[in-house]
């Protein structure tokens, strides 16, 4: 067995063989199932990429009205569930309250007939149709009222935004929401795909394996970079602070949130199709003074770092695409976690068709045969 030398944080080191999703780093190319995301974007909805990633193909008109029909059936969640979060402190983060109502689905169908098709299909189904509902029923509960009922005559991005605001959404916010869904879906071996693959490599049930994944894409590094980037521009406050601010963080070796990645050292191409979509939104619902300020910083970013390959990343223009959609700040992960359901659910699947359990190895840098001292001499 060759062993090849230790990379912190796995830097190059392939951990699976996969089909789901490309990316090239250095030209900036993301595809599922080898369809460029740029299409997919313009041309395809979520739950089309959704069923594309899962089962590795586009579906037939047919099969994506069983599948939206599959969704819209399952979307409800059990009033145990519901009691629970009602128990939640309002001041709780959602992402916690997504991945304890997550695993809490387990209690309901911990079933784990992992080589029955039929048992799959609807894990994939019911995580897909359930989150949405779960991180809106939380939203709404820490306010103190009632989950708003999915509404069955719209489709799974406008049904998220009523579900948030009790308003059926503008058909142009939907469908950019759904775009949004649709970028954030997949992205190869990144740290909340990893997790879900180690966790699905022991076997256990598909709603422990999403939970394991929610809390890892919580993180400020990964998933919760949308969020701080709102925080760091609200800081940042004008134009003119833009600069200094940069070269604080530089001289702080501090890292600016919704900047760099492990594998693009060009600009995320989901940040620029993000950068439009905010674009036509604030030509239809007016201009955010936070835009012109992370224009100004990515351009300082781009002059100071674009050296070293660090350019903006999905979480950059997310959160002011979500903003302008009536997404409160702390809601930005989940959204970005219901959409990953999906190549979570991707991975999930291929790994079980080739499983082996994940036990990697390590540089031991500690003691051997050290003696042990009583407690009296220590
Ligand atoms: C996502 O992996 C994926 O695919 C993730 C994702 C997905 O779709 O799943 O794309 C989603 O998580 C996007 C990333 C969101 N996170 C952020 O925006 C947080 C800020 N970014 C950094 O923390 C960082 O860029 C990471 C975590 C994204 C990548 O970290 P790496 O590859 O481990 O890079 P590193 O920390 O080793 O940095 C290498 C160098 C260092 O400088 P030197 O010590 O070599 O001089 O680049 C510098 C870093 O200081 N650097 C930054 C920086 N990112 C890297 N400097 C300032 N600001 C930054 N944002």
């Amino acid at each position: 067995m060759t062993v090849c030398e230790y990379k912190p944080g796995l830097e190059g080191i392939p951990a699976a063989q996969s089909s789901i999703s490309y990316v090239d780093g250095k030209q900036g190319i993301l595809e599922y199932r080898g369809i460029r995301i740029e299409e997919l974007a313009q041309k395809g909805t979520f739950l089309e990429s959704s069923f594309l990633l899962i089962w590795g193909k586009l579906p037939t008109k047919e099969e994506l009205t069983a599948f939206q029909t599959d969704i819209i059936y399952h979307r409800r969640v059990k009033y145990r569930i519901r009691d629970m979060m009602k128990c939640f402190p309002e001041t709780g983060h959602p992402m916690d309250a997504l991945q304890t109502s997550a695993a809490a689905l387990g209690l309901f169908y911990s079933r784990r007939a992992l080589d029955n098709p039929e048992y799959i299909r609807e894990a994939v189904v019911r995580l897909l149709a359930k989150i949405p509902t779960m991180v809106a029923a939380f939203s709404q509960m820490r306010k103190g009222n009632d989950p708003v009922k999915p509404n069955d005559d719209l489709d799974y991005a406008a049904n998220f935004l009523y579900m948030l605001t009790e308003r059926e959404p503008d058909p142009l916010a939907a469908r950019i929401f759904d775009v949004c869904l649709t970028l954030h879906a997949e992205h190869t071996i990144n740290a909340s795909t990893f997790s879900a693959m180690v966790t699905a490599s022991t076997l256990t049930d598909p709603y422990a394996v999403i939970a394991s994944a929610v809390g890892t894409l919580a993180g400020p590094l990964h998933g919760g970079a949308n969020e701080e980037v709102i925080s760091m521009l609200a800081e940042i406050g004008t134009r003119e602070n833009v600069r200094p601010y940069v070269e604080n963080c530089l001289e702080k070796k501090m890292k600016i949130m919704g900047f760099g990645h492990r594998v693009y050292k060009v600009k995320d191409p989901r940040a620029t199709i993000l950068q439009n979509l905010a674009e036509q939104l604030f030509e239809k619902t007016g201009y955010d003074k936070y835009y012109e300020l992370a224009v100004e910083l990515e351009r300082v970013v781009e002059e100071k770092l674009g050296h070293k390959g660090i350019y903006a990343n999905v979480d950059f223009y997310s959160g002011l695409v979500y903003r302008k959609l009536g997404i409160p700040t702390d809601l930005f992960t989940p959204v970005f976690a219901i959409a990953r359901v999906a190549g979570w659910l991707a991975h999930w699947k291929e790994q079980l068709g080739v499983n082996r359990i994940f036990r990697p190895t390590q540089v031991y840098l500690g003691p051997r045969e050290a003696p042990y001292i009583p407690i009296e001499e220590r």
